[in-house]
């Protein structure tokens, strides 16, 4: 099959070459390429065409009239809808292989690839045929998994589930449509407690996570193990804004506690998380699948290329980290192969219940402004409680556990809004911001 998709790309090449040299694509002004790469991904092939300084012409010519040009080159009976844009300094036209050429099923256990390491996860097969192996990282702490409806975000998630729990990271599932998505997985070892599929099950699941996310950072405890919290289907749960505000903690504040929260959703619009931008910000990984039009794409992807609304379904997706994308088939986990992993309980039978209260003590507030300063300044510059403590000279515990966290919690939200540098910039130690608040 592989060999039949190779002469497809390379009469592909070949047409368009003559053509182009022939000035066919121009108003009879020759354009010569100066080489032609063949992709054949498991999806679509493509070529990335080199036309030096013609490149724009040929674009245009190539993009003109919904693609009307480009279209009658392609020498199979392509399925959903070419595409045409710049990548790097090539042109790249791509479209989908119909039926006979696609490789519509690849699994975990065929790709035969076993990442190593807490939060990783073979996400699936590029167009090169090589595996494209997530991770939860610094970089991208959590994830945003987008697709209509039967465009594969539940196999996607249900792989990432399966296999995170095989690394031995600690999930929190829930499900904004009554579990469809996510059910049986709460026996998955590494489930902390039971699939949350209702609204007030969903708030006290994500309490837990907060609470354990807070004591975490208490307690200086940066070694515990990952703990990822997965929604499927979010859009169902963001009415209530006590959930949109514990996810946008969880988002914000969850990295250095090694907490993840992967969102699924598939209608990825700007009000699917909330109005509040900052979920998005925090979000950086991105599982785009098929989605219905270009403002869902743009959310999906974080940016206006590739367009997600192009994808054919079925678990092609573009995997989105920052600076990287990666157009993959999403590796599926077997659904009898999952059902043999289902051997735990979760070991908290219930979600402890929700108490609206608990999330206002701990952000109470009466701090005088050099208190706030001093435990801001502590954040910024990685010192920790104790040295907060001692250049306060304060008695009270609970008080400075607060002051503490709240310094933290307000240099993460500047981090995250790109303010770091001014924060935590060296000027900081020795300049008039100390002495100002230096009161030890
Ligand atoms: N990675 C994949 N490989 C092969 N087939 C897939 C893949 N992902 C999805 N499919 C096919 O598409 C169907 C729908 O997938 P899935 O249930 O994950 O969609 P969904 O996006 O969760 O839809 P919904 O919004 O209805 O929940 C699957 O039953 C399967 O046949
Ligand atoms: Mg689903």
């Amino acid at each position: 099959m592989n060999d039949r998709r190779q002469e497809l790309l390379n009469s592909w090449a070949s047409a368009l070459d003559r053509a182009a040299r022939v000035g066919a694509l121009n108003d009879s002004k020759p354009i010569a390429i100066r080489e032609i790469g063949i992709i054949a991904g498991p999806r679509a092939g493509a070529l990335e065409i080199d036309a030096g300084f013609d490149a724009g012409r040929l674009l245009r010519s190539l993009a003109a009239d919904d693609m009307a040009l480009s279209r009658q080159f392609v020498p199979w009976a392509f399925i959903g809808q070419p595409a045409v844009y710049m990548q790097g300094r090539y042109i790249r036209v791509e479209a989908g292989w119909d039926d006979a050429q696609a490789q519509k099923s690849i699994s975990v256990r065929q790709m035969n690839v076993r990442p190593n390491g807490s939060g990783h996860w073979l996400c699936g097969m590029n167009e090169r045929g090589r595996a494209v192996v997530l991770h939860l990282s610094d970089n991208a702490p959590h994830f945003l998994v987008s697709g209509t409806t039967g465009s594969g975000k539940s196999v996607c998630l249900r792989s990432m589930v399966a296999q995170l729990s095989q690394r031995g990271d600690a999930l929190v599932l829930i499900d904004g449509k009554f579990g469809e998505g996510l059910r049986g997985l709460e026996h998955l070892p590494g489930v902390v407690g039971p699939l949350a599929v209702d609204i007030d099950a969903a708030r006290s699941a994500l309490a837990w996570v907060v609470a354990e996310m807070v004591r975490r950072y208490e307690q200086g405890d940066t070694s515990a193990d990952r703990l990822c919290v997965v929604i499927d289907e979010v859009q169902e749960l963001i009415s209530d804004p006590a959930i949109v505000e514990m996810i946008r903690r969880l988002s914000a504040q969850g990295r250095a506690a090694h907490v993840s929260i992967i969102l699924a959703t598939q209608h990825p619009t700007t009000k699917a998380l909330g109005d509040d931008a900052s979920i998005k910000r925090n979000v950086t990984g991105r599982i785009a699948l098929r989605v219905s039009d270009y403002k869902a794409s743009e959310v999906a992807i974080g940016q206006n290329s590739p367009r997600a609304d192009w994808l054919l379904g079925a678990g092609d997706a573009y995997a989105v980290v920052p600076g990287q994308v990666q157009r993959v088939q999403i590796a599926y986990y077997d659904r009898r192969e999952i059902e043999r992993m289902l051997t735990a309980q979760p070991r908290i039978d219930e979600w402890p219940a929700f108490a609206a209260e608990r999330m206002e003590s701990q952000q109470a507030g009466q701090f005088v402004a050099h208190e706030l300063a001093a435990s801001l300044l502590c954040a910024a510059t990685g010192a920790g409680r104790p040295t907060m403590v001692k250049r306060l000279e304060m008695r009270d515990g609970d008080r400075a556990r607060r002051l503490y966290r709240m310094g933290r919690e307000i240099n993460d939200e500047l981090e995250a809004a790109g303010a770091a540098v001014c924060l935590s910039g060296d000027g900081i130690h020795t300049g008039t911001g100390l002495s100002g608040v230096e009161i030890a």
